[in-house]
């Protein structure tokens, strides 16, 4: 296996109730190491252009509100098999469908606040790295 490299974002609802070093348990429990991290709140431009591919979704409009709603943790996860490992680790989209034990199970609140986002391949994994990271933030 490969070392690959993700990314991860702590929504709003989950650093509302101070659950991102819980998270980052979860995380590094699952065999993934944080190697670049912004604590960040996003603009409704960023938030926007982030989710781009969803923009004809009905939900994109309350996802962009949503994202915009309060402070964010944007993280570099890296590891074997990182992609599909943190999915793994995150659990389902829907929280109701998610295994017991991952991130979303235990914390997200409904499919929106879902707590965690990851990339869902590692083409987008280097886009959505690249969105938020330079080079220079990610040396080593
Ligand atoms: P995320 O992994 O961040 O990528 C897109 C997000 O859209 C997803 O997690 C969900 O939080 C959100 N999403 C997906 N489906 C719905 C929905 N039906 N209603 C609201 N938000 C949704």
């Amino acid at each position: 296996m490969v070392k690959q490299r993700t990314l991860s974002i702590i929504k709003p609802d989950a650093t509302k109730r101070n659950l991102a070093d819980a998270i980052n348990t979860k995380i590094k429990e699952g065999g993934l190491n944080i190697v670049a991290r912004k604590d960040m709140q996003l603009t409704q431009d960023q938030a926007g252009s982030f989710y781009e591919v969803h923009k004809e979704r009905p939900f994109y409009g309350e996802l962009v509100e949503f994202m915009t709603s309060g402070p964010v943790v944007v993280q570099v996860l890296e590891g074997e098999d990182a992609v599909a490992k943190y999915r793994e680790v995150m659990g389902d989209t829907d929280p109701a469908n998610a295994a017991p034990g991952t991130i979303r199970a235990e914390y997200a609140e409904n499919i929106g606040a879902n707590s965690v986002h990851g990339s869902d391949s590692e083409e987008n994994a280097k886009i959505e790295i690249g969105f938020f990271f330079d080079e220079t933030e990610l040396a080593g």
